[in-house]
């Protein structure tokens, strides 16, 4: 495996024993751990916990292949109309493995309009010929309001240029069978592909939802799927000392017992910084729970927040350094960069860039890394590293599994469960309502009664 995970700066022996961990309390969470490891081999075997399963559909990539050609020679641009795990992920994955001007230089041009603010549609509108557009909707539910109306935003303009052949430039991705858009794929022959049924949104970024548009880019797919299998093998395995899944999960949740709310992901690396936003999804929704499996109320969770080195190192590091111990840090780490090109002093005369004479960027980069790191150790700040030593698909399909496996650790950890999102329903039940959907009338009613109740201070 190509990616390192260093968790040395969690340890007492390194940053002092009021805030770092000892062997004993990750002694103390293994039987818990070989229970929870237990349940996931159960639960990846019978289906209920799909995402497990996911790198092992190889069957399904020549599908994606075959349609990802099509694309590539049928439109100039992919518009991807998602929100949340139907978008981040594939985001991330753009980011990563593409070049950063993927749209200057290459067709279909890429775009993933993940959010409803409708300046921001319109200057996408602006820029491309709907006639010559994908439009791939996303959708596990089937029915997320922000991606049914950026869906019908576009189809006014497409119905406008194509008539009733509109339905040749949308390609739907969703629930096997339920759901809205599944209804609309009845009526017209619009190409489906599917999210297994097991597969919660937050944990589809390895099937058609992430694969599709990574494909049509020209991003290897397969050995995004290599990277993840051989992980989920290391996260399968039964000693938890060596699994990082289980570690990754230990650190946080026993942090977590020590008021360490705050969990962030902090990449050395502009190609590895989506999979922040990623994760912030991943860890947020999966764990941020009012009860516990027992009905129990809890709530749990620990913030995550994402920053970017070295950016942020003149932005948020004075805080993570000095302000409240509340924090854990993980840092992604590149070995090895692309371009490795030295850097001279094109003014001799100044002594004071010489220093920078013969590096190069990267060794810059990773010694501003180490410098934050060794900050932080100095000051008890617990802090990780997953070290990359590149950034391709085989790391990055590592990569996501692990995270999606430690957040199973952790939800098991913390006896939730990390795979539903009431609170998300919750803000969907009250849109609809808000919207005048039909069927959420009384709730209308009762948030009219609660608007009531609101003061309006007027500045
Ligand atoms: O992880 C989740 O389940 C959510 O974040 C969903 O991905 C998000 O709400 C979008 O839902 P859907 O894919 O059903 O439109």
């Amino acid at each position: 495996m190509a990616i390192r995970f260093d968790y040395s700066n969690v340890m007492a022996e390194n940053i002092g024993a009021e805030h770092g961990l000892s062997s004993a309390n990750f002694e103390q969470l293994i039987p818990a751990g070989t229970e929870i490891l237990k349940a996931l081999r159960q639960k990846a075997e019978n289906g209920s916990l799909g995402f497990y399963q996911l790198p092992n559909d190889t069957a399904g990539l020549a599908d994606i292949l075959n349609y990802a050609g099509v694309v590539k020679s049928r439109f100039e641009n992919y518009v991807h109309i998602g929100i949340g795990g139907s978008a981040l992920g594939p985001i991330a994955l753009q980011t990563s493995l593409q070049d950063s001007y993927y749209n200057l230089s290459h067709k279909p041009k890429m775009f993933f309009p993940d959010n409803i603010d409708p300046d921001w549609l319109n200057d996408l509108l602006k820029q491309i010929d709907v006639s010559k557009t994908l439009f791939h909707v996303v959708s596990k539910s089937g029915s997320t309001a922000e991606t049914a109306a950026t869906m019908l935003y576009f189809m006014e303009f497409l119905k406008k240029k194509l008539g009733e052949r509109f339905f040749q430039n949308l390609l739907f991705t969703t629930d096997p069978v339920k759901g809205l858009l599944n209804q609309i794929a009845r009526e017209y022959p619009i190409q489906c592909f599917r999210i297994p049924s097991g597969v919660g949104g937050r944990f589809s970024v390895l099937s058609p939802v992430g694969l599709l548009s990574a494909a049509v880019a020209g991003i290897d797919i397969e050995g995004l799927l290599k990277g993840a299998r051989e992980m989920a093998g290391i996260c399968d395995h039964d000693d938890l000392m060596q699994n990082p899944a289980f570690l990754f999960a230990a650190i946080h949740t026993l942090y977590m017992q020590k008021g360490k709310n705050i969990s962030v992901m902090m990449p050395y690396s502009n190609k590895l910084r989506d999979w922040a936003d990623w994760y912030r999804q991943m860890w947020a929704e999966s764990l941020g729970k009012k009860f516990d499996i027992d009905k129990n109320i809890i709530h749990v969770g620990q913030t995550p927040v994402k920053a970017l080195g070295t950016t942020d190192q003149h932005s948020q590091v004075q805080l993570y350094v000095e302000g409240p111990n509340d924090k854990v840090i993980s840092f992604l780490e590149v070995e090895r960069f692309e371009q490795n090109g030295l850097l001279d002093n094109h003014f001799e005369y100044i002594d004071e860039f010489n220093y920078l004479k013969g590096k190069t960027l990267a060794e810059l980069i990773n010694a501003e890394k180490s410098a934050t790191e060794l900050a932080l150790t100095n000051n008890q700040r617990p802090n990780l590293t997953f070290r990359f030593d590149r950034v391709d698909p085989y790391n990055v399909g590592a990569f996501t599994f692990l995270l999606q496996a430690a957040t199973a650790f952790a939800g098991g950890l913390l006896k939730i469960n990390a795979f539903d999102q009431p609170g998300v329903e919750e803000g969907k039940i009250a849109t609809y309502a808000l919207m005048g959907r039909k069927g959420y009338e009384s709730k209308a009613e009762e948030i009219r009664n609660q608007l009531q109740k609101k003061t309006l201070f007027q500045i």
